[in-house]
């Protein structure tokens, strides 16, 4: 079982747009593992975010990300960084496949409704971000 973190962003959780995303999420086979509400600052979402701080759209990012509340998703599943990754689709949803969540919901490059770790190595690191140990369920 591989796990992997997504981050329901602020245009999600402000649009009401939660419920009908984690369906989503959960109708494609990943399990929930950890489940948190949280409020970024800018410096929590600046260190999340460090990788692009050279990126121009990094102020613009960390401000958005910081905007309103996000929900923190551990998920379990086979394949779980790359699957998930199928399931939300490109960066950009006018690049989005058709039938990926970002296609359905998301609005812009910015704000494209869900984050999903981008390798095993990553999801590791961005899980502890936002969970200890104990605040993950033992699934198998
Ligand atoms: P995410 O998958 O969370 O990873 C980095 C985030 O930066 C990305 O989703 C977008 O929200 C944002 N992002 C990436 N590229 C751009 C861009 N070219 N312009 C604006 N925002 C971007």
């Amino acid at each position: 079982m591989e796990r992997t973190l997504a981050i329901l962003k602020p245009d999600c959780v402000g649009a009401k747009k939660s419920g009908k995303v984690l369906d989503r999420i959960e109708a494609a086979g990943f399990r929930v593992v950890g489940l948190r509400m949280v409020r970024l600052n800018a410096q929590t979402a600046g260190t999340f975010y460090e990788v692009h701080k050279e990126r121009p759209f990094y102020q613009d990012l960390v401000e958005f990300m910081s905007g309103d509340r996000c929900i923190a998703v551990a998920l379990e599943k086979d394949n779980a960084v790359a699957d998930f990754r199928k399931l939300i689709g490109a960066t950009d949803p006018a690049e989005a496949a058709d039938g990926t969540i970002r296609k359905e919901f998301a609005t812009s490059k910015q704000n494209n409704i869900v984050h999903g770790s981008d390798s095993v190595e990553n999801a590791k690191i961005e899980i502890s971000f936002f969970f200890s140990s104990r605040d993950l369920v033992e699934t198998a």
